[in-house]
């Protein structure tokens, strides 16, 4: 599937008013990913795949850091720019990363994103990640557990197991691994540095 196709995917799912559930169904996991990364303040935050914005609003409302929040959906940051106009939202694909942003975070989330890329996708992305990770960055991510087959043609089986082991990489001092939170999702938190949770 080519750029264009992939982004018209996701703009046709913006056709609900809130195609993944938000915010109700989701807002216990959304609570809980807050806290375990509200332990640190950090300059950048980048938020992949913000959909409508309702975690964004959680994150600048928390105070961490600036926060980007990231969709490849032109339709989904329209929604996401007039619910919450003074937050900074993006459209690019995150593939795109280091051609959209010239600076580097302390804080990258993907939630629920990472499985619509190919594994080929994901070698490539996580070393742009590792490009546009400060030196103490931290980077989080929420997988589907599922056996099923995402609408670009990905496992996410598969991807859950890619992931796991791109994310074991020794680069990473500290990796906390959550291999089925009981939300239906794995969650992986890995850092560059382990270092102590007040400091920036
Ligand atoms: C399943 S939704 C998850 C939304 C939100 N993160 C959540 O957890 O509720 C996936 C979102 O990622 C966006 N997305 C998919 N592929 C992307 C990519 N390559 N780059 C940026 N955003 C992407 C989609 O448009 C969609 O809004």
């Amino acid at each position: 599937m080519d750029r264009r196709g992939y982004a018209e995917v996701f703009d046709s799912f913006q056709a609900k008013e809130d195609p993944w559930g938000n915010p109700s169904s989701r807002r216990s996991m959304f609570k809980a990913l807050l806290s375990w990364v509200a332990t640190r303040r950090y300059k950048r935050i980048l938020e992949v795949g913000c959909s409508g914005g309702y975690f964004t609003d959680m994150l600048v409302k928390a105070d961490l850091g600036r926060v980007w929040a990231l969709d490849v959906s032109t339709v989904a940051v329209e929604r996401a720019r007039s619910r919450y106009p003074s937050h900074t939202f993006v459209v690019g694909d995150v593939r795109d990363i280091k051609e959209l942003f010239d600076f580097s975070f302390d804080l990258i989330l993907c939630m629920d994103v990472l499985y619509y890329l190919t594994t080929a996708d994901l070698d490539e992305l996580f070393e742009a990640f590792m490009d546009r990770l400060t030196p103490k960055g931290r980077l989080l991510a929420v997988l589907h557990l599922d056996d099923s087959t995402s609408l670009t043609g990905t496992n996410f089986t598969t991807i859950n197991e890619h992931c796991k082991s791109l994310f074991g990489d020794p680069r990473f001092k500290k990796v906390c691994m959550w291999p089925d939170t009981g939300w239906g999702k794995a969650v992986y938190f890995v850092e560059m540095q382990e270092i102590g949770d007040d400091e920036v």
